[in-house]
């Protein structure tokens, strides 16, 4: 089998948990510090560790086959690259800020305004699309202090936890996009890295349901069981066990994790005891 090479972020946000998603699809990496390019000793594929800027990029040219990367990054660079998966980490969004201490109404605070970015394509049709002449001053990082030393009114730029701004005196006023990791991919990926691909994305998808789901256990009465499996709709037939205490059944089943939540106290009402609510490392559909 042919190696899949894949551009993922060298170091920031995504790294970390790029990282994290090949060690729980099973795939050992050893990346040894400062090395740009590791195979992987259990699976076919090489990791290339570059700017994330570059990704979208490396990709549409093929010199990596799929990356990585931020939604916020596919849009800004407008490559002919294909999205193949949201991952459902790295969430962030593209948000316009301005110091905390200006009074804001609306987007015509912009009007005339210096904005810094190093999001000039989205930032740009924002503005089109709500008819703001603003004027946009493409830079290329550190884009929070601009506004501190001068350079700039406002700024575009990605907001995770948000304490970027807050440490830089800044305030959200306007969400123009929101992101989380996706997987792109070269739109002509040879025939013979195809089954790694899938092998890979199989890999992928039954880690994200795994995260999304969790296995629940409950204890009660059996005429409640019926009512019970109500309540869970998205609980697909359970499997319920007599107890050794007459007229008493377990059930266990899998559910997803933020219908559980919701739903916990009707659960208890309807006569469920002893729950428990376990991960899963790995689900197969
Ligand atoms: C973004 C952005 C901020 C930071 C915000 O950088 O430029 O510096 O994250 O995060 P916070 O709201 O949690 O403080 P990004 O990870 O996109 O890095 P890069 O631009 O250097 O690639
Ligand atoms: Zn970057």
């Amino acid at each position: 089998m042919s190696r899949l090479k894949i551009a993922v972020q060298k170091s920031g946000r995504l790294s970390e948990s790029s990282l994290k998603l090949f060690e729980e699809c099973g795939i050992k990496i050893s990346n040894g510090a400062g090395t740009l390019r590791v195979i992987a000793s259990n699976f076919p594929i090489e990791i290339l560790f570059l700017r994330d800027d570059d990704i979208p990029q490396y990709v549409e040219q093929n010199v990596a086959d799929i990356g990585i990367v931020g939604e916020n990054m596919v849009a800004e660079k407008n490559k002919n690259v294909e999205m193949l998966e949201q991952l459902g980490f790295a969430g962030c969004r593209l948000s316009l800020a301005i110091p905390r201490e200006e009074n804001y109404q609306g987007t015509d605070y912009f009007a005339n305004k210096r904005v810094a970015t190093s999001y000039p394509r989205l930032l740009g049709e924002y503005f089109k699309k709500h008819n703001i002449s603003a004027i946009i001053e493409e830079i290329s990082g550190s884009v929070e202090i601009a506004p501190g030393i001068g350079l700039a009114d406002a700024i575009c730029d990605i907001v995770s936890s948000g304490s970027t701004l807050l440490t830089n005196g800044l305030r959200e006023v306007e969400t123009i996009m929101k992101s989380q990791a996706v997987i792109i991919a070269n739109r002509t990926i040879s025939s013979d890295k195809r089954p790694v691909l899938d092998k890979l994305l199989f890999r992928i998808k039954a880690v994200k349901n795994s995260g999304e789901n969790k296995y629940i256990l409950l204890n009660a009465p059996r005429e409640a069981i019926s009512g019970i499996c109500k309540i869970l709709p998205g609980m697909k037939s359970p499997t319920i066990l007599p107890l050794a205490e007459e007229g008493w059944c377990s059930l266990h089943s899998v559910v997803k994790e933020d219908e559980f939540w919701e739903r916990i106290d009707q659960l208890k009402k309807a006569g469920a005891e002893g729950i428990l609510v376990i991960p899963i490392e790995k689900m197969i559909m």
